[in-house]
């Protein structure tokens, strides 16, 4: 077993990290004078005035309770892209370490990469899109500190053989972030029970897709406790905002709407497969797990460029590796995709 502490970064083993003035008193009083806040009101809602839970207690609980895991394994982060940055953060020394990457994949894991001096290695899909775990467990020399996946990955739509994650995770001796921001779309189930196997393993999800709360910012890490602590200790010390702690709190409780929109978006996703697979010029729609498909279509950028014509915004994925001529296209409703098809009919059947 890996000993999470030995691959921290040697300068935050002894980190004295910030205490915040809910660090330092949790109790409740009658008048808090602590914090520096406006003791006068508030310009918003008068809550808005004193700082938010550091930790997000009660958020973390009703996580914790649909997610069927203790709140000791949960971190919370803004987006998931947070604990992507912080994760890289804590355990890759500039200049000398590396992450390992599955090209084509989410672009984030490369960006926070290059931000903190962090050597990426790509390990390509092949050309369907699928890994092999035994290149990535060849490229992981000593160096490397993480190992990404992503399933359902973006932009494929596809999602990881569950046995070559778990073939990764039990063989590589290093930290492997498991990114599952679609899996609440997807046929197969998370990870999540793997996390008491293995103590490499962290899970990301997101409230960005699935509970349609994007603009909350709102991303979730699941890890050994051991990790979530270091994530706690690094991270600014408010990191979510008191305003998306309390929507998040009353938007969880409408799990029945989430569910209800992700049944819709499925209905919608096999409708507009059929019509994708009608226009002649569309030479793929890759397999989706997710919410998305990544389509091969003739002169991809030029029907890009047409369709913003017709007002409607798909994204040129195009210029990725092994992505050539591919449009990635949200799953729209069933009007927004009625409007899609209409616009490609120039194209001819
Ligand atoms: C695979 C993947 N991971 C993470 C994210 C980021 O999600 P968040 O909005 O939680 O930062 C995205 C966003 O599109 C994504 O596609």
């Amino acid at each position: 077993m890996m000993e999470i502490n030995k691959i921290l970064r040697p300068h935050l083993r002894n980190l004295t990290p910030y205490s915040s003035a809910r660090d330092e008193f949790q109790g409740t009083a009658e008048v808090y004078l602590d914090a520096n806040e406006n003791a006068f009101g508030s310009t918003a809602k008068d809550t808005y005035r004193r700082y938010p839970d550091p930790y997000q207690i009660e958020l973390k609980s009703r996580i914790g309770e649909i997610k069927d895991i203790g709140i000791e394994h949960i971190f919370l982060g803004n987006g998931s892209d947070e604990p992507i940055d912080l994760l890289i953060r804590a355990f890759c020394n500039p200049g000398t370490d590396k992450i390992i990457i599955t090209p084509p994949t989410y672009g984030m894991y490369e960006v926070s990469a290059n931000i903190n001096n962090v050597e990426i290695v790509k390990v390509g899909l092949s050309e369907d899109f699928v890994l092999d775990p035994q290149r990535v467990l060849e490229a992981n020399d000593p160096n490397v500190k993480i190992i990404f996946l992503c399933s359902p990955n973006n932009p494929t739509g596809n999602s990881i053989d569950i046995k070559d994650i778990i073939e990764i995770v039990s063989k590589a001796q290093r930290l492997v972030v498991l990114d599952e921001a679609y899996i609440d779309f997807s046929s197969r189930d998370s990870l999540i029970h793997e996390l008491k196997n293995f103590k490499n393993l962290i899970i990301l999800q997101t409230f960005s897709k699935a509970w349609g709360l994007a603009a909350l910012r709102l991303g979730m890490a699941f890890a050994n406790p051991e990790i979530i602590g270091i994530l706690n200790m690094i991270k600014p010390p408010y990191n979510i905002n008191g305003a998306t702690q309390e929507l998040a709190l009353n938007a969880i409780k409408n799990k029945e709407k989430m569910l209800g929109m992700v049944k819709d978006m499925l209905e919608q996703r096999k409708v507009l497969l059929l019509e994708l697979f009608k226009i002649s010029a569309v030479k793929k729609v890759y397999p989706s797990d997710a919410n998305f498909f990544l389509v091969k279509i003739n002169n991809a950028h030029e029907v890009y460029l047409k369709l913003i014509d017709s007002k409607v915004i798909v994204r040129d994925r195009s210029n990725v590796e092994l992505c050539g001529d591919c449009l990635r296209i949200t799953v729209g409703t069933k009007e927004e995709n009625l409007k899609l098809i209409e616009s490609l009919k120039y194209l001819g059947r």
